[in-house]
């Protein structure tokens, strides 16, 4: 595999913008090719075996492309298919719930942790499993938030009626006197600035897609794979709604998307 060949990076919809966005970041070298599934965004109201066959389609599209490394940027698919799409396929693939799981582990004083997410995501528990293994001695309170994703993909991310939402789904969580919220759902960071409100400064909000970024850039490394000839030509694609990702994408990444197409993956 070439090194200057592309990462693939996957998500539901919108939200693992906020994942690319800290790829860019870190490492400025790579490219990316991005397929949001905005046709059939939430995953998190969907079953186990619609998420992996979403994902094996997605993997499949994204081979096509010839990427060198898959970066799953949505929780629900990590926690739901990433052990049955890694099976399928000899590159690398790295999903948000690890690297978030240890910073959270790392990042709590009085070890309860709250974790927000997709209904998937948290009634798979993955959270939980990978905490507790790194950190046996925390309490792990895990919460819900259907609401969240089709509101961000909606843009409504300062809106009082998300606002709202917001306190209901997290008043229960404080109430148990956590210190550290993961954002286990990668649409999350989109509405940082309303959580972090609600929460107050004495909750660490956790945005897995940092420390995402980080093990991507040691997986390279370790697999000779870095790109030592950057040109950065990254490229989007999506199931639906091309213009509106497009015009999104543009709001929040650090580079002008010059090109996004709307594909079809379901043959
Ligand atoms: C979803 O599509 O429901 C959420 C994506 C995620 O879990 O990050």
């Amino acid at each position: 595999m070439p090194c200057n060949a592309p990462i693939g990076v996957f998500d539901s919809g919108i939200g693992g913008l906020t994942v690319a966005r800290e790829i860019m970041r870190q490492i400025p070298g790579e490219t990316i090719i991005y397929f949001g599934d905005t046709a059939r965004v939430p995953y998190g109201s969907k079953s186990q075996k619609t998420i992996i066959t979403y994902s094996k389609q997605i993997v499949k599209f994204l081979q096509t492309k010839n990427v060198k490394a898959i970066v799953i940027a949505c929780n629900t698919a990590s926690a739901l298919a990433l052990e049955a799409v890694a099976k399928e396929v000899s590159i690398p693939v790295i999903g948000v719930v690890k690297p978030g799981a240890k910073v959270a582990s790392m990042t709590t004083k009085n070890g309860n942790i709250g974790i927000i997410g997709t209904e998937a995501t948290i009634n798979s528990g993955i959270y939980n499993t990978y905490i507790e293994e790194l950190n046996p001695d925390v309490r792990v309170y895990g919460k819900a938030c259907p609401l969240f994703v089709p509101l961000v993909e909606e843009g409504w991310l300062t809106d009082p009626v998300t606002v709202e939402i917001a306190k209901r789904y997290i008043s229960s969580l404080l109430e148990l006197n956590i210190d550290t919220l993961v954002l286990g759902c990668t649409h999350y960071p989109l509405i940082r600035n309303i959580i972090g409100n609600i929460v107050g400064e004495n909750v660490t909000l956790v945005n897995p897609a940092y420390e995402t970024a980080i093990e991507l850039k040691e997986v390279l490394m370790r697999a000779g794979l870095e790109n030592l000839e950057p040109h950065r030509e990254h490229k989007f694609y999506v199931s639906d709604g091309a213009d509106k990702f497009k015009r999104f994408a543009n709001t929040i990444l650090p580079c002008d998307v010059v090109e996004t197409e709307d594909v079809n993956i379901e043959s």
